[in-house]
Order: C-alpha cells, then sequence, then structure tokens
C-alpha cells in the first residue's frame, strides 16, 4: 500500500534550511545538515556517493529503496537547481514539482503540477505503483498534512539550534498527532519515525 512520507534533515528547532538557502547556495550557511549523508562509512545500497554510519544506512536505505515518486515544492525546485540533469533527487523515482507558477520543463523526470497539492499526490501515487511517495520541502509537507493527505514523517533530526531558517511545519489550521514509531539514534543524527494518526 502506498504511503504519502516526509523524511527531511532538519535541527532542533525545526528548520529544514539555514538562513539565505538558494540556487547555487542549496541550505544555505547550513549545508552541514546533510553531512550524515557522507560522514560514515558504509556506501548506501540506493544513492550511489552516500556514505552513512551504519545505523544511518539501514535507516535511509529502508525509506529510500520504497520510494516510488517525488513530490516537491517550487522553492525545494528552485533552491536546488532545479535537479541538474539528474531531473530528480531520487535515482529512479521521477518528480513531481508543484507551483503556482509555470516552469521551464526541463527534463523527462520531472512533471510540473499547479492544480494544487491532491492533484500532485494523485499523480505521484499512479506513478509510484505499490511504492511510496516522498515529499520534499516544508511548504509542501504543511500544505499535505492540511489536506490530510501525510501518512508518516521521519525527523533526521541533527542536533544544532540554527535560530533561523527554513522551517519543517508551517502554521496548521489544528493539532495534528503523532505516534513515534522508531527513534533510532546514530552519529550526527537522531531518526525519530512518527505515524499520523487520523
Ligand atoms: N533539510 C532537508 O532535508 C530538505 C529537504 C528538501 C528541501 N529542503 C530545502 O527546503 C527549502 C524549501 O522548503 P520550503 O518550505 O521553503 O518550500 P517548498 O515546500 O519546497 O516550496 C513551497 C512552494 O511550493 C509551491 N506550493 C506550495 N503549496 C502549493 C499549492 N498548494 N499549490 C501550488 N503551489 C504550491 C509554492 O510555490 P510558488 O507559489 O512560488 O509557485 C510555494 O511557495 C529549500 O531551500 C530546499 O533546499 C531541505
Amino acid at each position: 500500500m502506498t504511503k504519502v512520507i516526509s523524511a527531511l534533515s532538519v535541527s532542533v528547532d525545526g528548520y529544514i534550511t539555514g538562513r539565505n538557502p538558494g540556487p547555487g547556495q542549496g541550505l544555505g550557511d547550513a549545508g552541514f545538515l546533510f553531512d550524515w549523508y557522507f560522514d560514515g562509512d558504509t556506501p548506501s545500497t540506493v544513492f550511489d556517493g552516500f556514505k552513512l554510519s551504519a545505523q544511518s544506512a539501514k535507516v535511509f536505505d529502508a525509506l529510500a529503496s520504497r520510494d516510488g515518486a517525488v513530490v516537491c515544492g517550487r522553492n525545494t525546485y528552485e533552491d536546488s537547481d532545479r535537479f541538474g540533469d539528474d531531473g530528480s533527487p531520487h535515482p529512479t523515482a521521477p518528480l513531481f514539482v508543484l507551483s503556482h507558477r509555470p516552469a521551464p520543463r526541463s527534463h523527462g523526470r520531472q512533471t510540473l503540477i499547479t492544480t494544487g497539492i491532491e492533484d500532485a499526490i494523485a499523480a505521484a501515487r499512479q506513478a509510484a505503483g505499490d511504492k511510496d511517495v516522498c515529499l520534499m520541502g516544508g511548504g509542501v509537507t504543511s500544505e499535505a498534512l492540511k489536506a490530510g493527505l501525510v501518512d508518516e514523517i521521519v525527523l533526521h533530526q541533527v542536533p544544532v539550534l540554527l535560530g533561523g531558517g527554513r522551517p519543517f511545519f508551517q502554521e496548521l489550521p489544528a493539532h495534528i498527532r503523532l505516534e513515534l514509531i522508531k527513534a533510532v539514534p546514530a552519529p550526527g543524527v537522531t531518526h525519530l519515525h512518527y505515524t499520523v494518526i487520523r
């Protein structure tokens, strides 16, 4: 059964970027939020070039191998330089970009959706088949939460207080309860895996 999952690297105070993220600047002054992808000695079985700690590799590869499609927000798309030649942040999963505005279609693995989060997730679900849909971006995750479409949230929590940046979660109209299903401490990061209670 396809799940919709948002799994992002985040500071303890809830930021997924530092200050000044942008095209050519990645996560701004907090690029180290991604250090745990490369600081270990266990190669990812899904992403070429990723070398994680053994604990993180187990968590990361379990999620990444289930990704059948990615939905990202326009900010993630632009700040990641439109995912360059690959066209997607994932080696096999196609990308659906959610925006209110037209965008140049630069790659066959990208589809622009301008009709809202429900349509973006529906298209991604169809592409994902029996795999999962992965959300990228705080705005997109928050929109999907508001629409009741998120099944699981993973905080790859890095032990730092950034004090500013783009938040993982934007304002929501009501409380959303979570249940912790797994917590995995690892070098440089703690993986907190929650299900969304509906
Ligand atoms: N730490 C991590 O693991 C991680 C992972 C992914 C991304 N990031 C970073 O996070 C930053 C982006 O996050 P973010 O929260 O700022 O933005 P985002 O979720 O990537 O994008 C938000 C944008 O998506 C569009 N959008 C959102 N909801 C929409 C809707 N219902 N209908 C149509 N369009 C909609 C809007 O774009 P327009 O109105 O402009 O069209 C909105 O401004 C980037 O810098 C990225 O590199 C970090």
